[in-house]
Parts: C-alpha cells; structure tokens; sequence
C-alpha cells in the first residue's frame, strides 16, 4: 500500500525561492529560457526574467497565470547591469537563490571551417555565453552565500561533447561553460551552492519547424541517433530544470547532466 504522504507530496518545492533566468525572453531560436521561468514560476519560485530584449511579455504572461515575475533588462556581458540585476532580484523579492545561465548568441551561425572564422563573431559569442554566465554567477554567488544555499545550473550543449565540427565559437563556448561549472561546483560548494550543466541537443520548436520540414532527411537521421526516436522540446527540459533548481538535487553538482532522449551518454 503506498504511504498516504506520499500522494499528497507538495509539487510547489521551489516555493520562497528566488530565481534569476538569463535569455528568458521569447528568444529567436527555441526560447528555452522563457519555458525555463514558466516552469520555475509553476514550481513556486519567484523569478526575474532577464534579457537583453523586452522580457515583460513573459513576466506579464507569468504573472496573468498566477505566478511571480518581474522583467529585468541585462546585457550579460555588462558586469554593472550584471550586479544591477542582481540587486533587483533581492530588492523585488527579497533574496536569491537560483541561477539559470541561458543567455546565448551564436547557436544558429552557419557552420564555417576555421580558416573562415569570423573571430569577431568568435569573441561575441565567448562574450554572452561564457563571460556572461561568470558575471552573472560572480554577482548572483555572495547573494546565495548568505543564505547557505543555492543552485547555478548553466545551460550546456552536447555539440561540445561530440566536438561538432565547423562551429568553433559555439562549441568552444560550452566547452568552457561545462569547464566553469565543475571550476565554481568546488570553488562555492562549501558555501553551499550547486553548480551544474543541464545540457542538450538539437531542440524541436515552431522556429526550427519550417527547416526540419525542409530537411527531413536530417530529422530522420537526428531522431534515429536517439534511444528515444522522438524530437527533443523545449517542455522536455522543464522538469530536470526544476529538479537540479531545488533541493532535491542536493547532493548533485558540478555535473554535465543531459536531457536529449538518449543520443549521448555520458
Ligand atoms: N535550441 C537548441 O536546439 C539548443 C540545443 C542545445 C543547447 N541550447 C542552449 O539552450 C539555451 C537557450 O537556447 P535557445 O535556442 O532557447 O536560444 P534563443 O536564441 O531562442 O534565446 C537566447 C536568448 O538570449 C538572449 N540574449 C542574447 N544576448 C544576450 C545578452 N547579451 N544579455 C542577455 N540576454 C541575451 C536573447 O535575446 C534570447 O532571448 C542556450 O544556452 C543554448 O546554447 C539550445
């Protein structure tokens, strides 16, 4: 017989923590980051929704569902608007917690061999992706800290697993990003904050629709490679989000965690 606490287990295990999601406008590619502070906020948490670009579309949707969000402008590679987004986090909601490192540019850059690299695209792409997720930790850190407590999960990539060939600046930049999260998972652990990298592959959105309907022979092929043979969505990463974001995945950090129906193992 199952234990009666067992089916009345609280799902809202975020609730009183505050997060911070980087790229959580309706972004161009597969705004992973704006369904990342959806499932947050349905969690519990309290979020700042931070971008570049307006954000308010998403906090606002958030806030009409019943959650609570606030839309935060930040350029990522900006280590003043960095700690400025910082400081709102705590002076809307009193504290901060969480960290999702998803801000990017550069994922849909055609692929050039290196004698063609744009290395000015190069370093724009290091920019957002992996200086911006270190200033977005150097400021978000000392405010966990206080607490006793946090989680910084960096959105990562299995094209630096398999080392994808021809997309230098993107695959560089994970590669760094996974190096930071094991470099900051000992640095802050004993501060008691979790560092991890939820990864990816190739995610299936309306944006990416109409080029997988134009290629379906690559989307034959992308599926065939998965244990799983289905697309990967945006929703099928909500859950681990949620998991390695709350302390049910405390004992869990500096790891590269994928999430993409069983292509890479790692
Ligand atoms: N889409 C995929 O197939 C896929 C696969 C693996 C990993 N990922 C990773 O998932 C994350 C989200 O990817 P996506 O496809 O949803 O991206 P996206 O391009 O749809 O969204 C990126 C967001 O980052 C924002 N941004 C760009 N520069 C910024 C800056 N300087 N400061 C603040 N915000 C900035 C953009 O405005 C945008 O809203 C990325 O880290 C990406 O590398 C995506």
């Amino acid at each position: 017989m199952p234990d009666d606490s067992l089916l009345h287990r609280d799902t809202r295990r975020l609730d009183g923590l505050v997060a911070v999601v980087t790229g959580a406008a309706f972004g161009p590619k597969a705004a992973l980051g704006s369904v990342f502070a959806a499932a947050l906020a349905a969690a519990g948490a309290s979020v700042v929704v931070a971008d570049i670009v307006d954000a308010e579309p998403v906090a606002a949707a958030l806030r009409a569902k019943g959650g609570r969000a606030v839309a935060v402008p930040v350029d990522v590679t900006d280590e003043g608007a960095v700690e400025a987004m910082a400081a709102k986090a705590e002076e809307v909601f009193g504290r901060l917690d969480i960290l999702v490192n998803n801000a990017v540019v550069g994922s849909n850059i055609p692929p050039v061999p290196l004698a063609e690299l744009d290395v000015a695209a190069f370093d724009r792409v290091i920019a957002v992706g992996l200086r911006g997720s270190v200033l977005c930790a150097k400021a978000a850190a000392p405010r966990m800290a206080r607490n006793g407590w946090g989680k910084i999960v960096n959105i990562g990539s299995t094209t630096m697993q398999e080392g994808l060939p021809n997309r230098l600046h993107y695959v560089s930049m994970k590669g760094g990003v996974l190096a930071l999260t094991r470099a900051l998972a000992r640095e802050l652990g004993p501060q008691g904050i979790r560092v991890n990298t939820l990864a990816t592959g190739l995610v299936a959105n309306p944006a990416a629709g109409a080029a997988f309907a134009a290629r379906p022979e690559l989307v034959a092929k992308i599926r065939a490679a998965r244990a799983i043979p289905e697309d990967v969505t945006p929703d099928d990463l909500a859950g681990p989000l949620v998991f390695l974001c709350s302390p049910e995945s405390d004992a869990i950090t500096g790891q590269f965690i994928v999430a993409d129906k069983g292509a890479h193992f790692t």
